[in-house]
């Protein structure tokens, strides 16, 4: 009798751990993907102080870091930015090098972890131009939850576009990974349906598992989490 209260005490303490860890695990998870960086209020702001000294156009420096556009215009070497991946972003790849290091930016003072990691999660968001667009721009689509979820062997993403757009459909791992860019393309006005398959880019199935996606239309943004079952 003692042993088994003794067990089954233990493994309802076990569960309430699991149970407890879970759920910060799944809040960690919620605030990295909906915590969006604004470009206005906190991207801009640094480069301002930090670098356009010397890259504005006709500056120094060939990449023009005074705007959105002549970020996203690159440099002299190419894409300045690949959204949603800091680590093939060559902008992030120099304010990372230590300081003093060839090729480090900016060449003296270098920028606070704090500002690093706000522009690395700028990048990872898919460096869009703003996030708190909803507030200042009139919603100029209509986006439904994906049908079916849970889903297998494949799910339909279905939405409207009240005007011509870029589209961009990005699907993550639970972790927060890039697992397949959907869609990334100028569409037209109108209905439109994509299905998702549950392969990844390299066109491998996924695991079973619930897969948080971002749709962005123009500057606007929203998540949403699609469950494959198998
Ligand atoms: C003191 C001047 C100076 C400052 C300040 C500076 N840079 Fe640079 N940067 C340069 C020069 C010079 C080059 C190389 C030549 C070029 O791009 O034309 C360069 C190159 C780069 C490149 C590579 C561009 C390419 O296409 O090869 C990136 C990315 C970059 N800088 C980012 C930054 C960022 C981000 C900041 C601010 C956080 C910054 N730099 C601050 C002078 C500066």
């Amino acid at each position: 009798m003692i042993v088994r209260f003794n067990t089954s005490k233990y493994s309802i303490n076990t569960l309430t751990n699991t149970m407890i860890k879970r759920l910060i695990f799944y809040f960690k998870i919620t605030s990295t993907l909906f915590s969006q960086v604004n470009f206005d209020s906190q991207i801009q702001p640094i480069l301002q102080v930090n670098c356009t000294s010397c890259h504005i156009s006709g500056g120094s420096a060939t990449l023009d870091l005074s705007s959105y556009d002549g970020i996203m215009n690159g440099g002299w070497s190419g894409p300045a930015i690949i959204p949603g991946n800091q680590d093939s972003s060559l902008l992030y790849m120099r304010i990372i090098l230590p300081e003093g290091y060839p090729g480090s930016m900016p060449p003296n003072n270098p920028l606070s972890q704090n500002e690093i990691d706000l522009i690395g999660q700028w990048i990872n968001e898919g460096a869009i131009l703003r996030s708190d667009n909803e507030k200042n721009h009139p919603v100029t689509f209509s986006f439904h939850q994906n049908y079916p979820n849970p889903f297998n062997p494949f799910t339909m993403l279905h939405y409207t576009l009240s005007q011509n757009n870029d589209v961009k459909i990005i699907i993550y791992d639970i972790m927060g990974k890039q697992v397949r860019n959907l869609v990334e393309t100028y569409q037209s006005a109108g209905d439109h349906i994509i299905k998702w398959d549950a392969t990844n880019d390299r066109g491998q199935f996924v695991p079973a598992g619930l897969y948080p996606y971002k749709i962005v239309m123009g500057d606007f943004t929203q998540m949403g989490k699609m469950m494959f079952l198998k």
